[in-house]
């Protein structure tokens, strides 16, 4: 066998297996309860409308354009409903501000390559997405800290960090509402603030609104993009650039997401799209565009009465089951719990005798952490969970993180 390692370009010392994927592989036997995939439950998929639209399409006057290349801008009537779709959340914008992308998890690799150089820092949450993660470090930054809910990180301090690790700050990234992997929400003060922190630097501000549609209480605040648009004097000037997705809503298989921001990053991204993959499906976005003007507020209000009820589950099953010393977010919406075991506990040791003893499976918070600390947290998924998988699971959870404690 060749020795591939030494021919590989350098980035790719940088593309390593998913922790979370190469589990979930593991994870796929019928009496394990699991809390690690953070995945829509497909029995709440729009099938029959995916169904009648895919046969319309295909049967009728669209299917020589939905079987044909086509615009690697996107599908034009779907940005036009997007674009509307962004009005209703403050974001006044046109379809030229809108790119179809092949899930939001391109528009982040795209955003990747087109900010970041070799040493340049990524400013990201921590915890953050572990894909966002995953999409940057091909292109070789290194990682600080974003901590919008305050800290003594000064664009000042960010600067020189940059600047001693051989590169610029370029970029911020986070996910406000819902986030994967704490399930925590920014409130709008510190949206404004981070916005402020970004308008200092001088630096673009990624805003991943995966989860922006599952909020199952408390009143919704306005996205970043919303606020830029109004303090900038609308989306032309804009820094922020919104990744948007159908993926937590009406289907991921499809792979259909957007990014909104000012014309002249849309100009470049569309480049980008070009030469990586022309376009994304043209039949899954017509057919997306079809199922979401009809059934886009019906289905999204039915998954939030759905997941709500899910959540409220493992909720109620945490208060119950988990000795003090743990504590753990109570999410607004999403898909997440994130859970905090005393300091002197490991997720991922938990993991291996929790599925080991108990069968229950879960994802050790490591991974999420781009400087890799976090080891006493874990992600618990809710989307899945049924009555009796949540009440059971967090039962068995709870005895295992007991039984550890007990053992010091
Ligand atoms: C925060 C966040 N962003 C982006 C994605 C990517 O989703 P997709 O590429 O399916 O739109 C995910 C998927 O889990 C996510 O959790």
């Amino acid at each position: 066998m060749q020795a591939w390692d030494d021919k590989f370009a350098t980035r790719a010392s940088r593309m390593q297996a998913s922790e979370i994927r190469e589990l979930l592989k593991l994870l796929d036997q019928p009496d394990i309860i699991s809390f690690a995939g953070g995945i829509p439950d497909p029995a709440l998929f729009p099938n029959t409308a995916f169904a009648e639209a895919y046969s319309e399409v295909l049967a009728g006057g669209e299917a020589g354009m939905a079987l044909q290349y086509s615009v690697s801008e996107g599908y034009l009537p779907l940005r036009e409903w997007l674009a509307a779709h962004m009005g209703e959340l403050g974001i006044s914008c046109t379809p030229e501000n809108i790119l179809i992308t092949s899930g939001s998890q391109q528009a982040l690799d795209y955003l990747g390559k087109l900010f970041l150089s070799p040493s340049d820092t990524a400013l990201v949450a921590r915890p953050t997405y572990l894909g966002a993660l995953q999409a940057f470090s091909a292109y070789e930054p290194r990682y600080d800290r974003l901590a919008p809910e305050g800290s003594n990180m000064t664009p000042a301090s960010y600067r020189e960090g940059a600047a001693t690790a051989g590169g610029r700050v370029a970029l911020a990234y986070l996910t406000p509402e819902f986030s994967n992997p704490t399930g925590e929400t920014i409130d709008h003060a510190a949206r404004v603030r981070l916005l402020d922190l970004c308008t200092e630097l001088d630096i673009p501000l990624i805003e991943d609104a995966a989860y922006q549609a599952l909020r199952y209480e408390g009143a919704g605040v306005k996205p970043i993009l919303a606020l830029d648009c109004e303090s900038s004097g609308g989306i032309d000037n804009t820094r922020t650039l919104y990744c948007g997705t159908f993926s937590k809503t009406l289907s991921p298989g499809l792979r259909v997401g957007w990014v909104c921001a000012a014309n002249p990053v849309i100009r470049k991204l569309v480049l980008m799209k070009q030469a990586s993959d022309l376009h994304s499906p043209s039949i899954n976005q017509i057919v997306m565009h079809r199922v979401a003007a009809k059934h886009y507020d019906a289905h999204t209000a039915m998954l939030r009465d759905a997941y709500r009820k899910r959540r409220d589950l493992v909720l109620s099953a945490l208060s119950e089951h988990m000795p003090k010393g743990v504590t753990w977010t109570k999410p607004e919406g999403g898909m997440f719990i994130w859970v905090s075991l005393p300091e002197s506990m490991d997720g991922a040791d938990l993991l291996k005798r929790s599925v080991e003893t108990e069968r229950v499976a879960f994802v050790p918070g490591k991974a999420f952490h781009a400087d890799r600390t976090g080891a006493n947290t874990i992600r618990l998924s809710f989307s899945l969970a049924n009555e009796q998988a949540a009440k059971e699971g967090i039962a068995r959870l709870g005895r295992v993180v007991r039984k550890v404690m007990a053992e010091g």
